[in-house]
C-alpha cells in the first residue's frame, strides 16, 4: 500500500491506516491502563489479605492477653457459685482470700477504705466479670446482696492500730454492726477475722478457744484487743436474737507475701533489716514466744470454718513455737545476710508467749498448717527482696518503725 501511496487510491488508504495506526495506539493505551488497573487491583487483595491476617493477629493477641489476664478460676454452677463479701480484701490476709474464692469460681465484691490495703494487692483481678471493688469504709452502712461476708476490715498490726486507736475502735465495733446489720437483711453468713490478741498476755499456755483472756482494758493494744472482744460479743448477740449465722476464727500471728513492709510485726521487721544489712531489733530478752503460721494455711482453714457447722469461736495458726531470738537468728542465715542482732527495751503489754491450741479446728474442720516455716519464710522474704527492688531508684523505702502515737486530733476518726 505504501508503494502505492502517490495514486489517489493509495493516499485513501494510507489515511485509512494512520487511522487504525491512532485506534491501535489507543487500543494498547486502553491495555496500558487496564493491566495497571488490574495489577493495581491485584496489590490491593494483597494488601486486604494482608490487613486482614494482621487485623486477625492482633485479635488473636488481645484475646489471648485478655484470657492470660486473669489467673485460672473454676467454672462453678449458678447453684454452687456464691456471692461473697470481703470487707478488708485488699489487705495482706483479704487479698490471698480473695485469690481463693476467685480461683474456685465465686462472684467476690472486696470492700475497704486502703487504710492498710493496696489496690495492687488485687489489682490481677480488676475487670473480671467475677469481681468488684468498692472503696467504702465499714463504718458506714452498706447495702448489697450477698450470701456469705468474711468481714477482715480492721487494721491488724500495733503500729498500724495504735495510729488512731479511735478509728480502730470505730472500724471493730460500728463496722461490724454494719456488717452484722447486712447479714441480717440479706440473710448472709458473716465470719468474723477475730484474733489471738482476745487471750491478751495469757496466763494459760497454749491458749485454748474456752480461755477467756487477760487483757489491759487501758492499755495502747486495747483499741484492737478490746475492738475484737466486743466484734465477738456482737456476733453472739446478733446470732442468739436475730438469728444471723456467725462464724469466729481467732486468728494468730501470719506472715507472707503482700504483708506490709512497715507494719512493725516481727517477721517483717527482721526480713527487710536483714535485706538491707541492717541491725535486727529484738525488744526485751528475745526470749519470748511466737508460733507463726503461713498465709495459705491461714486462708484453707478460713473457708473451712465459713463452711462448716462451728459457730463457736475457733483458733487457726500454727502451733510450732519459737522464740524472737530463734527467729531473729533463722531470718539472718536465710537471708545470708550480716546484720546484727541489736537488744532494745521491752514494749508495754507484749505479750510473753503466744502459742494456739488447734485441737478444735484439726477435730472439726479437718484442718492444719501444712507449709513448713522456712519454706514459708523463703517465700517471704522473695517477695520482699522483689519490692525492695521494686521501690529503689530515689524511692521511699520504709524502714520498721516503732508504733506512733500521735497527738491532737487524727485524720482518720
Ligand atoms: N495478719 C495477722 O497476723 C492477723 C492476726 C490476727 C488477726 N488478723 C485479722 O485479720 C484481718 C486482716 O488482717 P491483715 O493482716 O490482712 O491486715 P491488713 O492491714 O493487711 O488488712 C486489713 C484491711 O482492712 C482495711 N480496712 C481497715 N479499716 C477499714 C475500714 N474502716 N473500712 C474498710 N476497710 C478497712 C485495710 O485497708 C486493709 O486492706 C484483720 O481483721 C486482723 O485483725 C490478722
Amino acid at each position: 500500500i505504501w508503494s502505492r501511496g502517490t495514486s489517489a487510491e493509495g493516499g485513501a488508504s494510507i489515511v485509512k491506516l494512520r487511522r487504525m495506526r491512532e485506534q491501535a495506539y489507543v487500543l494498547l493505551w486502553v491495555c496500558d491502563v487496564m493491566q495497571l488497573l488490574s495489577s493495581f487491583q491485584t496489590s490491593i487483595q494483597h494488601c486486604e489479605e494482608a490487613t486482614t491476617s494482621l487485623t486477625l493477629c492482633f485479635a488473636l493477641a488481645a484475646r489471648s492477653l485478655f484470657t492470660q489476664k486473669y489467673p485460672p478460676v473454676k467454672f462453678l454452677s449458678e447453684k454452687d457459685r456464691k456471692r461473697i463479701l470481703i470487707t478488708g480484701g485488699a489487705g495482706f490476709v483479704g487479698s490471698h482470700l480473695t485469690d481463693k474464692l476467685m480461683m474456685d469460681g465465686h462472684e467476690v465484691t472486696v470492700v475497704d477504705n486502703f487504710f492498710t490495703g493496696r489496690k495492687r494487692n488485687v489489682e490481677h483481678w480488676i475487670g473480671h466479670e467475677n469481681f468488684e471493688l468498692i472503696n467504702h469504709d465499714v463504718v458506714e452502712p452498706l447495702y448489697i446482696e450477698v450470701d456469705q461476708i468474711y468481714h477482715l476490715a480492721s487494721p491488724a498490726s500495733p503500729p498500724n492500730y495504735m495510729y488512731n486507736p479511735i478509728k480502730t475502735l470505730k472500724t471493730n465495733t460500728i463496722g461490724t454492726l454494719n456488717m452484722l446489720g447486712l447479714a441480717k437483711r440479706v440473710g448472709a453468713r458473716l465470719l468474723l477475722a477475730s484474733t489471738s490478741e482476745v487471750y491478751g498476755d495469757p496466763e494459760v499456755h497454749p491458749q485454748s478457744e474456752d480461755y477467756w483472756g487477760h487483757v489491759n482494758p487501758i492499755g495502747p493494744r486495747a483499741c484492737y484487743d478490746e475492738g475484737k472482744r466486743v466484734a465477738e460479743t456482737m456476733c453472739y448477740a446478733y446470732m442468739k436474737q436475730e438469728g444471723v449465722e456467725v462464724r469466729v476464727a481467732r486468728i494468730f500471728n501470719t506472715f507472707g507475701p503482700r504483708m506490709h513492709m512497715n507494719d512493725g510485726r516481727v517477721v517483717s521487721n527482721f526480713i527487710l533489716q536483714a535485706l538491707q544489712g541492717e541491725p535486727l531489733t529484738v525488744y526485751g530478752s528475745g526470749s519470748q514466744t511466737r508460733a507463726f503460721q503461713y498465709v495459705s494455711d491461714l486462708v484453707n482453714g478460713l473457708v473451712a470454718l465459713m463452711n462448716s457447722n462451728v459457730s463457736s469461736p475457733v483458733n487457726l495458726g500454727n502451733p510450732e513455737e519459737h522464740t524472737i531470738l530463734e527467729f531473729a537468728q533463722l531470718i539472718k542465715n536465710l537471708v545470708g545476710s550480716g546484720s546484727e542482732i541489736q537488744f532494745l527495751s521491752e514494749a508495754q503489754d507484749d505479750p510473753q508467749k503466744r502459742k494456739p491450741d488447734i485441737r478444735k479446728a484439726k477435730m472439726m474442720l479437718a484442718w492444719e498448717p501444712v507449709v513448713p516455716l522456712e519454706e514459708g519464710l523463703n517465700k517471704a522474704i522473695h517477695y520482699f527482696r522483689k519490692e525492695l527492688e521494686y521501690q529503689a531508684n530515689n524511692q521511699y523505702i520504709p524502714k520498721p518503725k516503732p508504733a506512733r502515737i500521735k497527738k491532737g486530733r487524727t485524720r482518720h476518726n
